[in-house]
């Protein structure tokens, strides 16, 4: 079986501006692989083509040149597009924009209607997506009387009742005060670690990028590095140079080593960075 749950190869992205003629190269030559059940992390500036890529992993949108594969199928094949979106899932930024329903239940059971399945399977579903996200005391619940990281939470098992392998979020908690984005966050890993689901996140959070299996960094539509978040983020350098920041305790190893402390670059956590503070000599 195919090992690939997501596979651009030299996709080339132009935003056709009809009044003029003109067009707008957002993607320039990106190809990027996402094994069955990684957790990637997309970084990268405002405009540098994050939204543009993440599009083109469901076929929202299809590549100007080169391709992409969902689950091996090819996006820009009209008969291939209704499976792929049932295979990758997308959540976006303002969960109020994905709500609905009146009711918590039946905004989760929406996408499995349109989908036709019957009724005890939608049952089933959306008391099993809602316990994955933590939300079944809510299913009888209003969904705009409930807190910003609770209401994406239930935009998340509405993806997750069409029983998506593939989930792809595009700044999901960038709407959010810190403990909703910590209940997110929280929500997506576990997807990952306990039921396997792939995950794309883009972010601007830094530290929600520390727990990645990978992170790919771009800018000017381009993927311009690309490794384990230790290898990424300890090149604070050309982080900075890129115009993004790297989590904060890594920034604090770099500047003490500026100073001329001996610790290494690469610490991700305050764990890490205590244990390295109580090693100094
Ligand atoms: N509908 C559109 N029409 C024309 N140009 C667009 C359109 N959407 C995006 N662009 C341009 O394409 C480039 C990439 O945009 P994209 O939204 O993918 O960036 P992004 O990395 O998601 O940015 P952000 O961090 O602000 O969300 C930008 O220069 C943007 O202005
Ligand atoms: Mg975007």
């Amino acid at each position: 079986m195919d090992k690939k749950m997501i596979e651009c190869r030299d996709v080339v992205y132009k935003y056709e501006d009809s009044n003029e003629g003109t067009y707008k190269l957002a993607i320039d030559n990106v190809s990027i692989d996402i094994e069955k059940g990684e957790f990637v992390v997309i970084l990268g500036r405002n405009g540098s083509g994050k939204s543009t890529i993440a599009k083109h992993m469901n076929a929202l949108i299809i590549p100007t040149e080169g391709k992409v594969y969902v689950d091996g199928m090819d996006t820009s094949l009209q008969e291939n597009v209704w499976n792929i979106r049932n295979n990758a899932g997308m959540v976006f930024q303002n969960p109020d924009n994905q709500i609905v329903a009146t009711i918590v239940e039946e905004d989760v059971a929406f996408g499995p209607e349109n989908l036709g399945i019957e009724p005890n399977e939608i049952r089933r579903r959306v008391d099993d997506s809602l316990k994955r996200v933590n939300m079944d005391e809510y299913k009888k619940h209003a969904p705009h009387l409930l807190s910003g990281g609770q209401k994406q939470r239930v935009a998340i098992a509405g993806v997750l009742a069409m029983m998506p392998k593939c989930i792809i979020f595009d700044e999901p908690t960038a709407m959010l005060d810190p403990s909703g984005r910590k209940e997110v966050i929280r929500t997506i890993r576990e997807l990952n670690k306990k039921y396997g689901i792939t995950i794309v996140l883009i972010t601007h959070y830094m530290e929600e990028a520390v727990k990645a299996d990978r992170i790919v960094v771009m800018d000017t539509g381009k993927v311009v590095i690309e490794g384990s978040p230790r290898e990424i983020f300890s090149n604070v350098g050309t982080m900075k140079e890129i115009g993004l920041d790297v989590p904060q305790v890594t920034e604090l190893a770099y500047e003490l080593q500026k100073e001329g402390i001996d610790i290494t670059s690469d610490i991700l956590t305050i764990d890490e960075m205590v244990d390295a503070l109580c090693r100094l000599k």
